[in-house]
């Protein structure tokens, strides 16, 4: 280690309400280095960062940057030490334009205290270019997709030459090619001095881009070194605790009659799909960020209206053009964007889970409180969510535990079919299984199951039958067990076009 690290973080400890959440955690981050932190859902990662950016006060330990004792009273305090926060759940506000995003709370003024609009568009210009986004400034943040505010939280952080950066998860919401951009630019970072504390569940990207990591388990440091020393599989049994194996979850196929039919389906962002889902069976839809996957599935749950071609459920043709009637119809969908499509922020944790499925237990008071608390406790322990009282909201909850009782909710639904867009955004290794492993039982229950994903090896773990597509286009069909990553991407880059039968 460096004799003069830039950070060290010594002893901390946190509880909240009693509940202890860091145990004597000590972490160094190193001038010019990428440094991964790790660990499973709820293990302290955020709340380490929230007191290092000032968010949350420690109960005990010390912060030192170049050596002196800091105290991070307030995000504040952080900003003037200089650290830059680029949080989990998006910070941007909607209502104000990209410009006003990126400056809010430190605007530039002339003299005369007039704000200097256009010096601030063009400043939000440059940083933007750098990450190779092409978006007007004045643009209001409200009408733009969300990876690209994933991207404006980012670039707002690179404005104030900071000398570290925490990175809290950055890439869930980006496309492959805006995670390779943002990866040069870390490197640029790097090379000028800057050091970056990168939080990711998605192993390879640490693998890739980090120097070191250190691992949080329950709270507590389980390890720390340097990553070329490690493998991924040594670095996941530190934060799991035990060995995560790589198998296909699925063997053996006894599929029932078919629940969903889809015949030449077209609407401007998807053309001529034809695919079937059978009773039992999980089907798997992947590719590049804008192959119309995500619409296509929209307009089967009555999000889009004005496809052309030919749904049927159960052989009947059923026009669904509105979410309500894809329910009634026996299609469900658990949407990709937990932070903008699906949670309800101020409500508890026990009420995010039973509002979509009231209509499945229509008791008043007391009696659904029970059944809801019931419920809760079922999905607590099937999908391990780690939360001590279900009364909090559920903005308390970390990230991956939220994204676990969005999944719970939807499963709660019941469903014939059940479509599934990005199931495991921000959920560790570990409790991905968990969820894998709860899919696969609903199709052995007779559901159909579709899943979207742009990760072809989750595809290829839990999926019968596969769907590439691109551009809007399925442009191959493979089954589960005779796929391949290779396989997959080389048509869903357009590489490969013509389609290739199910067997
Ligand atoms: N403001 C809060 N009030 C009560 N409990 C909290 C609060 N913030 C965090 N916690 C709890 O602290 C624990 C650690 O949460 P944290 O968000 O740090 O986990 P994480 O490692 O970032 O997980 P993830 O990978 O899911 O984001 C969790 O059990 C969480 O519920
Ligand atoms: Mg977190």
């Amino acid at each position: 280690m460096a004799a003069n690290p830039l950070l060290t973080m010594t002893n901390i400890e946190k509880s909240f309400n009693g509940v202890p959440v860091l145990k004597n955690v000590s972490l160094n981050v190193e001038r010019g280095e990428i440094h991964a932190l790790l660990g499973e859902n709820g293990a302290g990662k955020s709340t380490l960062m929230n007191i290092l950016g000032g968010v949350h006060q420690p109960n005990k330990g010390t912060i030192h940057m170049n050596g002196i004792d800091v105290k991070m009273a307030n995000p504040r305090v952080s900003q003037d030490n200089g650290i830059s926060f680029i949080h989990q759940e998006l910070n941007v506000v909607p209502d104000l334009k990209v410009y006003e995003n990126m400056f809010l709370g430190s605007e530039l003024r002339n003299k005369l205290g007039f704000l200097k609009v256009e010096d601030m568009c063009n400043h939000s210009n440059e940083i933007l270019a750098k990450l190779g986004v092409k978006v007007n400034p004045k643009e209001y943040v409200r009408n733009l997709d969300t990876s690209y505010k994933q991207l404006i939280e980012i670039s707002k952080a690179l404005l104030h030459n900071s000398k570290l950066i925490i990175m809290d998860e950055p890439t869930t919401s980006l496309a492959e090619h805006e995670v390779e951009r943002l990866f040069e630019l870390m490197k640029n970072l790097k090379k000028s001095g800057v050091s970056i504390i990168y939080i990711s569940h998605k192993l390879k990207e640490i693998k890739k881009i980090c120097d070191r990591y250190t691992v949080l388990r329950d709270g507590e440091l389980v390890g720390t070194g340097r990553i070329e020393n490690e493998s991924l599989e040594t670095i996941t049994k530190l934060m799991v605790g035990k060995t995560i194996s790589e198998e296909r979850f699925i063997q053996g196929h006894s599929f029932g009659p078919i629940l969903l039919e889809v015949k030449n389906l077209s609407d401007g962002l998807f053309k001529n799909i034809h695919f079937t889902v059978r009773k039992g069976e999980i089907v798997g839809f992947t590719g590049l960020a804008g192959d119309g996957r995500t619409e296509l599935f929209e307009s089967l749950f009555g999000y889009r209206k004005k496809y052309t071609g030919e749904i049927k459920i159960k052989n009947q043709v059923v026009k669904v053009d509105h979410p309500r009637k894809a329910l009634k119809a026996g299609i469900g969908l658990v949407p990709k964007d937990r932070k903008e499509n699906a949670i309800i922020k101020d409500l508890s944790v026990i009420h995010n889970l039973s509002l979509s499925s009231i209509g499945n237990f229509e008791k008043t008071g007391f009696i659904q409180e029970k059944i809801e608390k019931e419920k809760f406790e079922f999905y607590k322990q099937k999908l391990n969510i780690k939360v001590h009282n279900p009364s909090i909201t559920i903005d308390k909850l970390s990230g991956g535990n939220q994204q676990k009782v969005i999944i719970a909710k939807w499963l709660e639904v019941n469903t014939e079919i059940i479509i599934f867009d990005n199931p495991t955004q921000g959920i560790d290794v570990g409790a991905k299984r968990e969820i894998y492993q709860h899919i696969v039982e609903l199709a052995e229950q007779g559901k159909g199951v579709i899943i979207l994903s742009s990760e072809a090896p989750e595809i290829l773990k839990i999926c019968h039958n596969i769907h590439v597509m691109y551009q809007g286009e399925i442009t191959a069909r493979f089954k589960g067990e005779a796929a391949t990553e290779d396989k997959i991407m080389s048509y869903a880059t357009g590489s490969k076009r013509e389609a290739e039968k199910i067997g």
